[in-house]
């Protein structure tokens, strides 16, 4: 990991001004200054001043002024399988910055049985360390009564309007269809919305034993036992619950066109159902599984699994028709050591990959740069539309009065080679290894503040903040209709 650290002047000043920049949101591009005072955008006009004893002042002629990223799945010092995910709060969402991130949404995972409020406070705690804003979804990993009313406790005074939900790793985390229905309709009667990974767990462990009794111990197998129809039946299944349920659905990480399909029917049918693909999988094929140096093969364990190249272009074509509405990284970081315990046993391999500092980069490159994104859908699917569909829009995701000072300078014409002996990430692997990308952020604000600039990070432990999450309205006329769709009418007979 680099570890350079500098500060710019001593002053504290409250004010920042970034005069004649391209800014570029989700709806629009145009020319302007924008000022900031205590972490918030106050004006934004031609032609703006300050004193320098107000602050500092940025020329930004000639690039672009984008929100700041929000990626909403990431999981910092997460206990997964046996171990600890090496990047933390702090380190994790420093590198985030790096990389143009100023906001993530990671998840409290209660183990099953635990108080889900007792998780929710372990998780916040560990999360005062973070460089950038934060904020949670929250796991339900098991039932009871007491689990719907803590649920009700969350999104009523904790600011957690999104409930997740692991159709897979079974024998863990895994929440089976009687959880899926009882925490979808709870979610529901509150106004919040539901994630799942959708992958059918029992699948998966019946595929699991299958590879191991054939002697298929390596990384090989851990595609083999989650092909894409495994996601794509649990997607569509998750999908006929929420409609069932009435809630809206947003399904992590989607990886194939499987379950790509079932989000794209749904959609055409009128459901609320949203779809996020990792950085990860719409630019890393399978083969990596079957590559003869086992480090390698196991680095790239996470699940969904990588696939086959073709389901990329559907991936793609999803992003630019608006199928798919987020991109995410699912960071979630493990080192060599721990990924070779399951050396003997890929079931073993601890589930993860990283990715934070690279989202942005690699999306632009990949996507801007070839011609299938605008520089406004770019912002729409790093950063506008994940703000919208958890309820933080325009706080986050927008440039405009009112908004969080959280902003990228963007050099479009600038290069950078993507590798784990450079990158900020606490791990020693980089699955974009060795990608140059063109078009970086030379500057990274959160808050009104320049953490990052010209490859210099200065980002404070403990300097992010909590975002809490509203409800979304319950009496909308939208989710009136959809409940009276499912709604039965009484059938009157006579006693005879
Ligand atoms: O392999 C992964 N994705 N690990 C993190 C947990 C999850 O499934 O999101
Ligand atoms: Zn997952
Ligand atoms: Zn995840």
């Amino acid at each position: 990991m680099k570890e350079e650290q500098t500060s710019y002047g001593s002053l504290e000043p409250t004010k920042l001004l970034i005069k004649n920049a391209t800014i570029v949101n989700a709806d629009n591009s145009f020319v302007a200054d924008v000022l900031c005072k205590d972490g918030t955008i106050i004006e934004i006009g031609q032609n703006l001043n300050i004193s320098h004893d107000e602050g500092d002042v940025i020329d930004a002629t000639g690039l672009l002024l984008m929100p700041g990223g929000v990626d909403p799945h990431t999981h910092m010092e997460l206990p997964f399988m046996g171990t600890v995910a090496s990047d933390d709060f702090y380190t994790g969402t420093r590198a985030g910055l790096v990389g143009g991130t100023t906001t993530i949404i990671d998840f409290v995972i209660p183990a099953p049985g635990q108080d889900i409020l007792e998780a929710h406070g372990q998780w916040m705690e560990r999360a005062e360390k973070s460089a950038s804003d934060y904020s949670f979804h929250v796991a339900i990993t098991w039932w009871d009564d007491s689990v719907s009313e803590a649920m009700g406790v969350l999104a009523q005074d904790h600011g957690v309007n999104s409930f997740k939900h692991f159709m897979a790793y079974k024998n863990a985390i895994m929440a089976d269809d009687e959880i899926l229905v009882n925490s979808f309709r709870r979610a529901s009667e509150l106004g919040a919305i539901c994630t799942v990974h959708a992958e059918n767990g029992e699948l998966v462990d019946t595929l699991q034993k299958q590879m191991l009794a054939r002697g298929i111990t390596g990384p090989e197998g851990h595609p083999m036992s989650r092909p894409p129809e495994v996601e794509g039946e649990a997607a569509n299944r998750a999908i006929v619950i929420a409609d069932m349920m009435n809630v809206p659905l947003y399904l992590v990480h989607t990886s194939c066109k499987q379950s790509l399909d079932a989000i794209t029917r749904a959609r055409a049918s009128g459901q609320r159902v949203y779809g996020e693909v990792l950085a990860g999988h719409l630019l890393v094929d399978d083969s990596v599984y079957r590559n003869p140096d086992i480090t390698f093969a196991a680095a790239h364990v996470m699940s969904p699994p990588f696939r086959p190249k073709e389901h990329q272009e559907h991936l793609w074509n999803a992003l630019q028709s608006g199928n798919l509405q987020t991109t995410a990284t699912d960071h979630c970081c493990f080192c060599e050591p721990q990924k070779m315990v399951g050396k003997d046993d890929f079931t073993k391999i601890p589930n993860g990959t990283a990715g934070i500092e690279d989202r942005m980069h690699v999306l632009w490159h990949h996507g801007v740069n070839t011609g299938r994104l605008t520089e406004n859908e770019f912002v729409a699917i790093t950063s506008a539309n994940a703000a919208k569909i958890f309820n933080i829009y325009p706080q986050k995701g927008a440039i405009q009065v009112g908004a969080d000072a959280d902003m990228v300078i963007w050099d479009p014409s600038k290069k950078r080679t993507i590798s784990k002996d450079t990158h900020h990430q606490n791990i020693d692997f980089n699955i974009f290894e060795g990608m140059e990308v063109e078009g970086i952020n030379v500057i990274t604000i959160s808050n009104g503040e320049i953490v990052y600039r010209d490859g210099k990070v200065n980002a404070e432990r403990g300097r992010g903040r909590h975002i809490a999450r509203p409800l979304f309205s319950s009496d909308s006329r939208a989710l009136q209709k959809s409940i009276e769709k499912n709604s039965v009418a009484k059938v009157d007979r006579k006693i005879i």
